[in-house]
Parts: structure tokens; sequence; C-alpha cells
């Protein structure tokens, strides 16, 4: 990786409890605070750690972060208004900010699967997000089907889209994407499965969607892009070692506080 790194836990709708959130959050700030004192990570340490917990979550595992560096974000939030509204069951920009997220993820894949999020509906997500200062993590990438057919960077240009009309209707957010836009390149096929693509098809497909952003957004040459699907502590460092890839979303790993930290640390020894 070339630039500031980013390691972002998703945690999906995990842990079970309050008290195991709290028992995880306990060991990565322990953890955290040992290796600074044995010197175990990088003393310029220089990936930012972000955590993703489950809305119902959100406001104890900011809280609890608040001191320290790690960043907390949402997994999602509402299409339908930046702020509130009659909209059962779900939780706006603003609401998710005002609990402590300074971020919140959109797209990923298992919303578009089992929510059928479409172009519209994240077109609003992001605009809402940005509307209240949210940074946003773009999750984007191929089923196993479209990868078999070659349709990757296809897929990715649709999904891209989204980011490209978002500009068309609101230029002045074309300065603001550098700092607060990532995009997650998470094929599909790799995620939960252990399955991953090789450092070298990640590469490439991460300077495509570094290319197209800049096709768009012109003074944004390089967006930040990380990959997820399937990162543990054992392959993190093949793709660290990348400088297309600057950072993971990691889902599995990222509920222990040992392999998300063993992650990060595989992108702190490369930028080192
Ligand atoms: P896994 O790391 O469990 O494959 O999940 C990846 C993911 O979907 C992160 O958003």
């Amino acid at each position: 990786m070339s630039m500031q790194a980013w390691v972002i836990g998703n945690w999906k709708q995990n842990p079970a409890t309050s008290n195991d959130v709290s028992v995880l959050l306990d060991e990565l700030l322990s953890k955290m605070g040992t290796q600074k004192q044995t010197g175990t990570t990088t003393s310029n340490s220089q990936c930012k750690l972000m955590v993703a917990p489950s809305c119902i979550h959100l406001s104890a595992v900011s809280e609890r972060l608040a001191s320290s560096t790690i960043l907390s974000a949402a997994q999602d939030i509402s299409t339908y208004s930046a702020n509130v509204g009659a909209y059962t069951g779900d939780c706006s920009a603003q609401q998710v900010a005002d609990a402590g997220a300074t971020w919140t993820i959109l797209g990923h894949s298992e919303r578009r699967q089992y929510h059928k999020e479409s172009h519209d509906c994240l077109l609003n997500k992001l605009s809402h997000a940005f509307s209240e200062n949210l940074g946003v993590v773009f999750c984007i990438g191929e089923t196993q089907t479209q990868y078999n057919e070659h349709q990757t960077l296809d897929i990715i240009d649709a999904q891209l889209s989204v980011i490209k009309d978002l500009l068309v209707q609101q230029p002045h957010l074309i300065s603001l994407l550098s700092e607060k836009l990532i995009i997650a390149y998470e094929p599909v096929w790799a995620i939960g499965t252990g399955k991953v693509p090789t450092v070298e098809e990640v590469s490439k497909t991460h300077q495509y969607i570094k290319q197209a952003i800049a096709g768009f957004a012109s003074n944004v040459d390089n967006i930040t892009v990380l990959y997820g699907g399937s990162v543990n502590a054992s392959n993190a460092g093949s793709f660290a070692a990348d400088p297309m890839i600057d950072g993971a979303l990691v889902g599995g790993a990222s509920l222990k506080a040992e392999s998300f930290l063993a992650i990060a640390n595989a992108f702190d020894q490369a930028n080192a």
C-alpha cells in the first residue's frame, strides 16, 4: 500500500449481546495498549482503524472508543430521510452521527442481496450521509457468476455510476471525496467463503476503480480502495504489500481482537 491505510471491521449482525461487545472492546483496547508499550507495532502507526457495530450497539461502542484512535461507523443508513420521518425500522444519517458514528458503510453486498438496494436507493443514502458530514465506505463487487463470465469491470462501472450521478447532482461534493469516500472492493464470492482472488487480480481491479473515479472526478487522483472478502491474519500481509491495496474491510476476522489487530499490523508493517 502507498497511502494512509485503513483496516475496518464490519461486525455485521454480531456479536449476540452487549456484554459480548464490551468484551471485544476490552480486548481490542488492552491489546492495542500492550502493543504500544512493547513496541510490537510500528511507532508511527500508519493504519487507521474503524469498527462498524450493529446499530443497536453504536452509541455504546462510540462512547467507549471516544478516547481511543479507533473510529466508529454505522453499517447502513435510511434512504428515505437524512434526519427524521415516518420510516419504521430505519436509522437516519443524523441519528447515527448523533450516536457517535463519523462514517457509514453503504451498499454492502448483503444489503444489495437481502434488501434489494438499487442505484436510486444508494444515491439517496450517499447524499444523506454527506449532508450529515458522515464519511462513506462504499462497497462494490461482482458475484461468482459475474466473475466467471468476466463481467467484473462492467459491474464495477455500474456500481460506481451511483457516485458519478451524485457528483452530477452535487458537484461541490467532488472536493470532499478524497477525505470522505472510501471504496471497498468486495467480490461477493469471497465474502465469508475463505476463497480469495489473487493479489494481482485485486491490484488490477483497484487500479481500474481509481482510474474510473478519476475519470468523473478529475481532481481525485488517488481514492482510497480497500479489499474485502475472507481477509485474515495469514493473508493480510500479501494484500498489504501491493501498492494498489490501501487496506481491508474485514468481516469474520474483525470479531476477534487478535486477528483484527494482526491484520492492522500487516498494513502497518507494509507501510513502515
Ligand atoms: P469476511 O471477512 O467475513 O469474508 O466478510 C467480508 C465483508 O463482507 C466485510 O464487509
